[in-house]
């Protein structure tokens, strides 16, 4: 598993390259890397926006799946109401509200956990078999 913490702005971007490389290793092709690196790239942003800081997970999945998995996690304020945030166009800052329910599309799957006060952490999966 690959560690990438986040705590600048930049490392949004080291986070977004990070999980395209090893999506291409794994054998994905150019259209599903660059679905993984936008869904990346939004989650690890919403980290850095909501919770200042965290980290995101990078694994090999085998069971009963093939593919990568990408896990971000925060010590941040929580998501309270994870259905409204899930709703495309619903945003907590004036934003577009497009990060959460896009990178679900993008993937195969995408679960959020998160307790109010405690943190969040958002799980994707994007599956080659
Ligand atoms: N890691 C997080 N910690 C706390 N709240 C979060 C986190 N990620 C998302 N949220 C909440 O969920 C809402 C929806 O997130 P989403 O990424 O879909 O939209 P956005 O960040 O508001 O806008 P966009 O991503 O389109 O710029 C956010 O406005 C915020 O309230
Ligand atoms: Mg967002």
């Amino acid at each position: 598993m690959e560690v990438i913490p986040i705590k600048e702005e930049s490392d949004i971007v080291r986070a977004r390259v990070a999980a395209k490389d090893m999506a291409q290793k794994m054998g994905f092709g150019l259209v599903d890397q660059t679905r993984i690196s936008t869904a990346v790239s939004e989650l690890a942003r919403n980290v850095f926006v909501y919770a200042r800081e965290g980290q995101v997970h990078l694994e090999v999945l085998n069971n009963p799946h093939n593919g990568i998995r990408i896990t971000f996690i925060d010590q941040g304020p929580g998501i309270p109401d994870i259905d409204l945030a899930m709703k495309d166009g619903w945003s907590s800052s004036g934003s577009m509200g497009k990060g959460l329910p896009g990178a679900k599309r993008l993937m195969n799957r995408l679960e959020v956990k998160s307790e109010a006060g405690k943190g969040t952490t958002v799980i994707i999966e994007k599956w080659l078999s």
